[in-house]
């Protein structure tokens, strides 16, 4: 039997027919009508009926950038994207007439990669998807840790700066302001506006608006505002993990989403502050920081593995 799994981005919607075995043997992509959040829904509706049309689908899984409620049903807030309770399961079974499971993506993230990537044979995974935000992940011993609202592993959401910068979820000084791609671009910025000297290939790159593309190709050209943003965001990295480690004690982080297409730019480094600043440091086993192997299509294949164990 075949199963759906769709992730919901901030740019677009990727969803795939998947087999048991995490393969994928249909791919289909749609714009996400990011101004239109009442949208999203028709849109992965949408895109669900091209992919089942002819196949035996059994259910769909979506990984959504939210707070899911315990039943798995509706985003009940979203940092980054304008859902308030939204109903997203019904009204996606409404309109597709398949079961469907709803999941936060970093939770559907990090089940592909325990079932079919970086995290087969670890007991206890915490995986870490650092894009636009940061999400988080938990599985222990075989099962994805839910919380008892469903809320559980919003780990962008640790307030590591009292009163620090404004974060999409109204709090201050949240982790995903200080260690996601958006936080390294707003430290490119900020530098290359203080000390433009130190930014002359950035400034080059960019002609005026400085992305997350420009930066990290400023930072293989040697520019030094991009190489002190990477450095950055890779010792917020390691002091979150060691903080992670110090509560959870996992044999392995797996570090995905968008920004860990440029590992070889932050990942060393942030293994480094890691082992400096994990307490007890010198008398415990190292935890590996292990890179995602599923790229893009994590989410997707974790949630519909997600909707098939449903
Ligand atoms: C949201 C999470 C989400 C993560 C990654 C965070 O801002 O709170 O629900 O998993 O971004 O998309
Ligand atoms: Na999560
Ligand atoms: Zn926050």
């Amino acid at each position: 039997m075949l199963t759906i799994g769709v992730d919901i981005g901030g740019t677009k919607v990727s969803a795939g027919v998947v087999d048991e075995n995490g393969a994928i043997v249909e791919q289909a992509l749609r714009k996400t009508p990011a101004d239109r959040p009442d949208l999203i829904a028709e849109t992965v509706a949408d895109v669900v009926r091209e992919l089942a049309e002819g196949r035996d689908v059994e259910a769909v899984g979506v990984g959504a950038a939210g707070f899911v409620d315990e039943s798995r049903s509706v985003v009940r807030f979203a940092p980054n994207l304008a859902w308030r309770e939204e109903p997203l399961q019904k009204k996606i079974s409404g309109m597709v007439g398949l079961p469907v499971v709803i999941e936060n993506d970093a939770n559907a993230m990090a089940w592909g990669e325990t079932r079919f990537g970086a995290g087969r044979g670890q007991s206890h995974i915490v995986c870490l998807t650092v894009g636009t935000g940061i999400g988080g992940g938990l599985v222990f011993d075989g099962a994805l840790f839910r919380g008892h609202w469903g809320m559980a592993a919003e780990l962008g959401h640790m307030q590591v700066v009292p009163d620090g910068r404004p974060c999409g979820c109204g709090q201050r000084g949240c982790w995903e302001q200080y260690a996601s791609g958006n936080a390294l671009v707003m430290e490119a910025r900020r530098i290359a506006e203080e000390q433009p000297e130190r930014a002359g290939i950035l400034l080059g790159l960019a002609g005026g608006k400085i992305e997350g593309e420009e930066v990290t190709e400023a930072a293989r050209q040697g520019d030094e505002a991009s190489l002190a943003a990477f450095a950055s965001l890779a010792d917020w990295l390691g002091q979150g993990m060691a903080d992670l480690a110090a509560v959870l004690d996992p044999g392995c982080f797996i570090v995905g989403g968008g920004v860990s297409r440029a590992s070889d730019l932050f990942l060393d480094r942030a293994r480094e502050a890691f082992a400096q600043r994990l307490t007890g440091r010198g008398h415990r086993p190292l935890p590996e920081i292990r890179l995602a192997e599923l790229g893009a299509n994590a989410g997707m294949v974790g949630a519909a593995d997600l909707a098939r164990h449903r």
